[in-house]
């Protein structure tokens, strides 16, 4: 078979590969960069004495940005209520990239290195599916159950060297995004994140005293600008993340429910996702006409739902998106945002298309509010309240003469 494999140049996804060649197979490598660290040269090199036949490195942070973190920053995407999805996210763009390669090298089969427990393999294997249906997929880490050892002796005939006792005690996993942490001492949920479960946020208490501020600008939803600076998606995001990191904002610590039915302990650092999503959230509740702003956020609890449980490709999330996309139209304006140690919050915003009507909101004499209205309003909003409540109270007087 000719096996398309995600490798990360890990000793699992190296192990895999050896095996696979062992076993006869032919195997391209695909490391997929969507922002995590790694040293390329390195990857290339084990893939090569692994014994891949190709090894295809694609840089998909542009594409990662643009097809799925847009989307998510415009569904204000948090599973249950806190997640940004980083994980979840890039499952799909992945996957896009291994069916690209498995379609130029013809391809029968693409593999990833996600164990049975998790949620990755379910979205691994559901886009792999809808993106080349006749392809087999495989699970090699959750079906062959590779001890750790037999990994070690499988890499010792390789001559590839990885240094095991240099190995994070967490499983990382990262990109633009953010970063997610498990395993560990973090598998008890009451054991408090050491310190080097956090790589990209500074401890607050170690931020900079004095508070930064920085002005995020928004086109049709899209965040455009960086204190006045035209910029990309991309760039705005590393430099949120880059400012946010220094004052130990977009920490979580949760207990969330995978999709497999367990619940699992995760820390995670999302500086940057966190900033756009509050940034943009609150450009919305100026901008957004009262109705569609409600119906709105409760589409994106279903939202992020959808593409925690790996179905980014099911025509619900596209319908969605296409309502997303829709109320995102015209949506421009500035956000202020202040950075303090372990805080980012909004201080201001503003808008061309603002619904906020100042002669409307205000208690000065200003006010343009016609306050007359109001009494007729209010009598008639609770007019089914008022005779719920007198019919309930005539039914209690009756039954009282009756007793
Ligand atoms: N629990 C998160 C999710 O399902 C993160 C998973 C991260 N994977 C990892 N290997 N650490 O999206």
């Amino acid at each position: 078979m000719k096996i398309v494999l995600a490798y990360s140049g890990g000793l699992d996804t190296t192990a895999t590969l050896a095996r696979y060649r062992e076993e006869g197979h032919e195997v391209v490598a695909v490391y997929v960069d969507v922002g995590q660290p790694g040293d390329l040269g390195e990857v290339r090199n084990r893939a090569v004495k692994a014994g891949a036949c190709a090894i295809e490195i694609v840089d998909c942070r542009a594409n990662f940005a643009d097809e799925f973190l847009a989307p998510a920053l415009a569904a204000n995407a948090m599973y249950e209520g806190r997640y940004p999805l980083v994980s979840a996210l890039s499952r799909p763009a992945i996957a896009k990239a291994m069916a690209d390669v498995a379609l130029a090298h013809g391809a029968d089969a693409a593999a990833h290195g996600c164990t049975g427990k998790g949620n990755d393999q379910v979205r691994f294997e559901v886009s792999l599916r809808a993106l080349i249906p006749e392809l087999t997929v495989l699970a090699p880490i959750r079906d062959w159950e590779l001890s750790r050892d037999a990994a070690l002796e499988l890499l010792e005939a390789t001559g590839v060297e990885i240094d095991i006792t240099k190995r994070s005690p967490y499983s990382i996993d990262e990109n633009i995004w953010g970063r997610a942490c498990e395993c560990g001492v973090l598998e008890n949920p009451w054991e408090q994140p050491p310190a080097d479960a956090y790589e990209w946020t500074n401890d607050p208490a170690a931020a900079p005293a004095v508070p930064m501020e920085t002005i995020v600008g928004f086109e049709n939803g899209l965040p455009v600008t960086l204190d006045g600076r035209h910029l990309s998606f991309l760039e705005i995001l590393s430099a949120l993340n880059e400012l946010g990191g220094r004052y130990g904002t977009g920490r979580i610590d949760m207990v969330e429910n995978r999709l497999v039915g367990i619940k699992s302990r995760e820390v995670y650092e999302c500086p940057g996702a966190l900033a756009l999503i509050l940034a943009h959230q609150d450009l919305e509740s100026l901008v957004l006409e009262r109705d569609l702003a409600k119906e709105k956020a409760r589409l994106e609890i279903r939202w992020a739902e959808i593409v925690y449980n790996g179905l980014w490709h099911s025509p619900l999330r596209e319908a969605l998106d296409t309502f997303f996309a829709s109320s995102q139209q015209g949506l421009d304006g500035e956000v202020r945002l202040s950075f303090s140690p372990g805080c980012c919050t909004v201080t201001g915003r503003r808008s061309p298309v603002s619904l906020y009507d100042e002669s409307l909101a205000t208690y000065s004499e200003s006010d343009s509010f016609d306050h007359t209205d109001a009494r007729g309003f209010v009598r008639l909003w609770g007019l089914p309240v008022a005779q719920a409540a007198a019919s309930r109270s005539a039914a209690r007087a009756a039954s009282k003469v009756l007793a």
